[in-house]
């Protein structure tokens, strides 16, 4: 497939992604339609079941709609192989509506956010915004049950304080007061309509499930603009969510197409929710998940718990997250000998003080793996005088006790809800990650 197919596809991926509940979903969607007759349904496993796996089986399993680990046995013990791991997230920063978010003033309905992880602020005003995650509700049966939930129109706007009360605002940059400022403007509403009621009645419409019933719900605020691709020859595309999106996808796309080629090691796709939070949580990064299944995985296929921990030392994680691309306009942001350039290949990146898992043998490893692929690689390190932002990549290294290395694609405007990337780099990640999968 070209750069820009592999893209298109990713593209196509993201925008029926508004969600990290939607992007788990979206997940199991490919994996379903992918299965050919050569090889094994992908299987979702339940954690409440026994599992029993095959070598050369596909599996998956998730943990609270929102994290999926995705695994295929390998046909060689895994005392001799490891696990050979890709790490990444589903989450990314943004706005959440509040429990009780609708309120009422000047005729105007508004809906109250909060702030999940850190946004550009700035970006969310002038944009169709949506909304998109899941309900709680009480079914027939009487029980508590999940089901997502997505507007497709512009349901909602923040729009921008005209310049004439806003006279700073080019030279001060745009300040959003967090609690004060930001609801956002959903529908002209009557004296006589009660708020809450007529914003559950929307999502009573939207769901099909009686506003009665449903209880509660994580609902994230998206940007209906499609993903794009932009420049004087497409060379570059813009969409939300690419910080992380854009890692899962080019994860899952070469678990795929290497697991398809069958392998001797077991290889694994981890991608986390909560990364934009500090990954605490029972399907964070810092939560037990990946080494329940890894556990699991091991015990299934009838090894003990020392050869369970001779695997985790044999083993090795690509934690891929996007990285910051240089941009001209802001030179002085950057580490002048350590640019990361757009379209020049996959980021290694690297902190002295361990905001990135790499160190110098799996530095070498990843590059070793990009020269096998014929891809490019870029060094990146973080201005000594500005605090440097971190990964899945520490966190799970450290938990596991396992060697891994910190890359990404080069990414402008990162936390931005239109973020933009290059299409060759999304083809080189691909294709390094194949040969990870594929090597040893
Ligand atoms: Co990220």
């Amino acid at each position: 497939m070209t750069d820009h197919l592999q893209v298109q596809h990713l593209l196509n991926f993201i925008d029926n992604s508004p969600s990290p509940w939607h992007a788990v979903n979206r997940i199991e969607a490919e994996l379903a339609a992918s299965s050919d007759a050569q090889m094994p349904v992908w299987q979702l496993l339940d954690e409440t079941a026994k599992w029993i796996l095959q070598p050369g089986g596909r599996y998956y399993v998730v943990r609270d709609d929102s994290s999926i680990v995705l695994f295929v046995p390998g046909q060689k013990s895994l005392v001799d192989t490891g696990f050979k791991m890709i790490g990444a997230h589903t989450d990314s920063p943004g706005l959440r509506i509040k429990p009780k978010a609708a309120t009422c003033a000047d005729g105007l309905l508004r809906l109250g956010v909060e702030i999940y992880g850190g946004p550009i602020l700035a970006t969310f005003t002038d944009r169709d915004l949506s909304l998109a995650g899941r309900i709680s509700y009480k079914n027939d049966q009487g029980s508590v049950a999940n089901t997502l939930i997505r507007f497709d129109n512009a349901l909602m706007r923040l729009p921008n304080l005209a310049i004439h009360m806003n006279r700073g605002v080019n030279e001060d940059g745009l300040k959003l007061h967090k609690q004060i400022e930001l609801p956002l403007i959903a529908s002209t509403i009557t004296e006589e309509q009660l708020p809450g009621p007529y914003f559950s009645s929307l999502i009573e419409q939207q769901s099909g499930i009686d506003a009665e019933r449903i209880l509660f719900w994580d609902l994230n605020v998206y940007d209906t603009q499609k993903g794009a691709f932009w420049g004087a020859n497409n060379e570059f595309y813009a969409d939300s969510q690419l910080d992380n999106l854009a890692s899962c996808h080019a994860a899952l796309v070469a678990l795929q197409e290497a697991s398809s080629l069958g392998s001797d090691s077991t290889l694994v796709c981890a991608f986390f929710d909560h990364e934009e939070i500090g990954s605490g949580s029972n399907r964070g990064a810092d939560g037990s998940f990946l080494s329940d299944v890894l556990q699991r995985i091991a015990f299934a296929t009838g090894i003990d718990r020392e050869d369970y921990q001779r695997a985790l030392a044999r083993s090795f994680l690509i934690s891929a997250d996007m990285a910051h691309a240089y941009h001209p306009n802001f030179p002085n942001a950057y580490e002048p000998d350590h640019k990361a350039i757009v379209n020049q290949g996959p980021v290694i990146k690297v902190n002295a003080s361990h905001r990135y898992s790499s160190e110098s043998i799996s530095e070498a490893m990843f590059a070793d793996w990009c020269e096998q692929a014929n891809v490019p690689y870029q060094k990146y390190s973080h201005r000594c005088d500005l605090p440097c932002g971190s990964t899945i990549g520490p966190i799970a290294s450290a938990k596991l006790g396992i060697r891994a290395v910190d890359v990404g694609s080069p990414l402008w405007a990162m936390h931005s809800i239109r973020e933009s990337a290059g299409v060759k780099d999304h083809g080189y990640m691909i294709k390094v990650m194949k040969t990870f999968f594929s090597s040893f």
